[in-house]
């Protein structure tokens, strides 16, 4: 079955919530045999930075790929700013920006002329509102650029190129930006810039960003939203702390009495530790409660939809 024809068929069905910029349902993804996506459902609104976090393999370039229309999905109904990726035409494309790493070949263009240049495909595709392309002075200097506007692109360093990458993926002022593992390979002075150009991106032109990573922290430092991919599903969505939430009555006790060391995971702390008290008040030499941290959460939910284990999140005792 083509993508051309699941999409006709659930052309009837209309997205359940039109104001989204993504509307993804039942998603469905099989490579050979393998069933890597098994009824992704998600939405993002405008102006949101969603952070799609998971861990290697879990799919989460193949989701973005196919809400670029770069390639076909098995099952389900996809809506990105309101039309299907899979038969979207260029007026579409051009308000869509996509990352790539292919500008690796153009080592003889310098920034500012290979930018001006791309830039101009979007002339015809501006709005009342919105001029396309970005002016290219501008964009230059949001990507951190300038001092090397002039030179050519086979001089800069992987991260002025990553800058660049992301320079032409928003050439056109998307008003959907897709970055798939944008910071990968960052310095950490390039990766917090890149940051600051994400969340200017989404606060001053209201550009909806759906970017992957499998590093938490970047996730809990962008996104408006995280939404966590395991075992080919979204299995939790929300910001940071309602993530963390999600299992913050988990806490580990740890104490030590005499030369003993002991472990426990309780959802009552305070009542487990006073218990532990009331019981061998003067033997406990040390003691420490941990809260759960979004690592935690994340570790957990992963381990849990990988493995199709149970519900229990909470760890084992080192000793009875
Ligand atoms: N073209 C393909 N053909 C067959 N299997 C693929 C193809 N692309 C990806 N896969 C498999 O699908 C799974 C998800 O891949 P991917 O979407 O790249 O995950 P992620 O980006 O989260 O690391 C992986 O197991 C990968 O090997
Ligand atoms: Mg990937």
């Amino acid at each position: 079955m083509t993508v051309r024809e699941l999409s006709g068929s659930h052309r009837e069905t209309p997205p359940a919530d039109p104001a989204a910029v993504i509307d993804v349902r039942d998603l469905r993804m099989r490579y050979g045999s393998t069933d890597v996506l098994h009824g992704v459902d998600f939405t993002a609104h405008r102006g949101e930075v969603l952070t799609l976090l998971g861990p290697n393999g879990a799919g989460k370039t193949t989701i973005i790929e196919i809400l670029e229309g770069f390639r076909m999905r098995s099952a389900g109904t996809v809506s990105v700013l309101g039309a299907d990726p899979a038969s979207a035409g260029e007026a579409w494309r051009a308000r869509v920006g996509v990352v790539l790493q292919s500008w690796r070949d153009h080592g003889r263009w310098r920034v500012r002329e290979l930018l001006h240049h791309l830039g101009r495909f979007y002339l015809h595709f501006s709005e009342p509102g919105c001029p396309r392309p970005y002016d290219t002075g501008e964009l230059v200097e949001a990507v951190g650029l300038q001092p090397y506007a002039d030179q050519k692109i086979s001089t800069l360093s992987g991260g002025q190129r990553r800058r660049l990458d992301v320079a032409i993926g928003i050439v056109g002022r998307p008003e959907l930006l897709f970055l798939d593992e944008p910071t990968a390979g960052f310095d950490p002075r390039a990766r917090r810039d890149f940051h600051d150009l994400v969340h200017r991106l989404s606060d001053l032109d209201d550009t909806t960003v759906l970017l992957t990573t499998h590093d938490l922290a970047e996730a809990e430092k962008l996104a408006d939203r995280i939404l966590v991919l395991a075992g080919g599903r979204i299995v939790a969505g929300g910001s940071a702390d309602q993530l963390a939430r999600q299992v913050a009555g988990t806490a580990e006790v740890r104490w030590a009495r005499g030369q003993e060391r002991f472990l426990h995971a309780t959802e009552d702390p305070a009542g487990f530790v006073r218990e532990l008290f009331a019981q061998h008040g003067a033997e406990i030499t040390d003691i420490e409660v941990r809260k759960a941290t979004l690592e935690d959460t994340y570790l957990a939910l992963v381990r849990e939809h990988e493995t199709g284990g149970g519900r229990d999140l909470r760890l084992e005792e080192v000793r009875p």
